[in-house]
């Protein structure tokens, strides 16, 4: 046990359920008791917390995969830190860990919930990203839900975010006949094809997205790899070839509609064109995980994979970093330092 520890810790509570856009009076940054860990928990001084689309969905008081937060308590997601006292054997003061009680400066986790990390192999934050869950994300969609395989023609959306810029490299170091990418702003186009070896990237807000592809895929795509829904989901259909396959991982489009949004117009050539179009979630996934870590860590070293994090600073800019990342303020993953 460590001696002196900190007696208070800030941590951001949902107060309000959001309707449509998230508002700044939904959430309230409070203060809380420290106390020193029961058997078997430890207590984490976090570094870093991740801010997540699949956030939004939890702030609505509907049945999910997930919990919804509830009402004036912390909210959760990942975040790694550096354990400040432990009560749980196989944790030292000193260890650095992933866990899955971000959003507050100090938590107090099971030490069954905490996973080692080396600060040595990869910067911390890195395993809330690239080396993290969003990192197998685009991994476990790419390669085992799309059955992605060499000389395949792939288009992912929201590619300059996390999941996104790790598919459409993915797809590019494991020959892919050509990658094309959508995002939200010349610049992140910019990046994707002068950074990431994308072949064709297009800025989704220039024009309709079914004009863009079609131009930057003429000969279609055989994997589209979803993380937006809407125009993007109905252009996909329109340009995927027989047999093409879709995973369908993220829906942002849609996480702050106020009314149902309508689906693709033209889901009738599924039929004829064989096409396979699944959901997934990341967590289906963990058996990928050891595999995932080796190749990805090993494209990091070599430098073949790149990677960029959107890092704000401090607490007190939780919410803003959330909000930021509704609106596409992010390139890469999307992170907050308490460092
Ligand atoms: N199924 C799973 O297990 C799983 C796991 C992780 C993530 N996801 C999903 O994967 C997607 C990407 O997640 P991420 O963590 O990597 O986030 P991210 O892509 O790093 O950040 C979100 C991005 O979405 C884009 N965006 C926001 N509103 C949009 C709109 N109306 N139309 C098109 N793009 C919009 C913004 O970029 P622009 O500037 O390009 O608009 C923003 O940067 C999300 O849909 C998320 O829910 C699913």
């Amino acid at each position: 046990m460590s001696a002196a520890l900190p007696t208070s810790s800030r941590e951001w509570h949902l107060v309000a359920r959001p309707h449509g856009w998230p508002k700044a009076e939904d959430f309230a940054l409070r203060e809380t008791e420290v106390a020193a860990p029961a058997e078997g928990r430890i207590l984490v001084r976090n570094k870093f917390f991740s801010v997540d689309p699949y956030m939004r969905g939890r702030m609505n008081d509907v049945k999910s995969y997930t919990p919804p937060f509830k009402l004036d308590h912390p909210m959760d997601g990942g975040a790694v830190g550096e354990v400040i006292a432990s009560n749980a054997e196989g944790f030292a003061v000193g260890d650095h860990v992933l866990h899955g009680l971000g959003w507050r400066e100090i938590a107090d986790v099971p030490a069954k919930h905490a996973v080692k990390v080396d600060p040595d192999l990869a910067p911390l934050s890195a395993y809330l990203g690239v080396l993290g869950m969003t990192g197998l994300t685009a991994y476990a969609g790419l390669f085992d839900v799309a059955s992605f395989k060499e000389g395949d023609a792939v288009f992912v959306s929201g590619a300059a975010g996390a999941v996104g810029s790790q598919v459409g490299q993915l797809a590019r170091l494991k020959g892919a006949s050509r990658v094309i990418g959508s995002a939200g702003s010349d610049e992140k186009v910019k990046l994707l094809t002068e950074e990431y070896g994308f072949d064709a990237a297009f800025n989704y807000k220039n024009g309709p997205v079914r004009d863009q592809l079609k131009e930057a895929a003429p000969d279609g795509i055989d994997v589209y790899f979803d993380n937006v829904g809407g125009d993007h989901l109905e252009a996909a259909i329109g340009a995927l070839n027989v047999h093409g396959r879709a995973t369908i991982c993220g829906m942002i489009a849609q996480y702050n509609a106020t009314e149902p949004t309508p689906g693709p117009r033209n889901m009738a050539l599924i039929i004829g064109k064989r096409l396979r179009l699944q959901g997934m979630l990341v967590g289906d996934h963990a058996d990928l995980q050891p595999k995932f870590v080796e190749e990805v860590a090993g494209w990091l070293a070599s430098g073949e994979l790149k990677y960029r994090e959107t890092t704000v600073e401090g607490i007190e800019n939780g919410y803003d970093a959330f909000v930021g990342l509704l609106r596409g303020e992010n390139t890469g993953k999307m992170i907050v330092s308490l460092a």
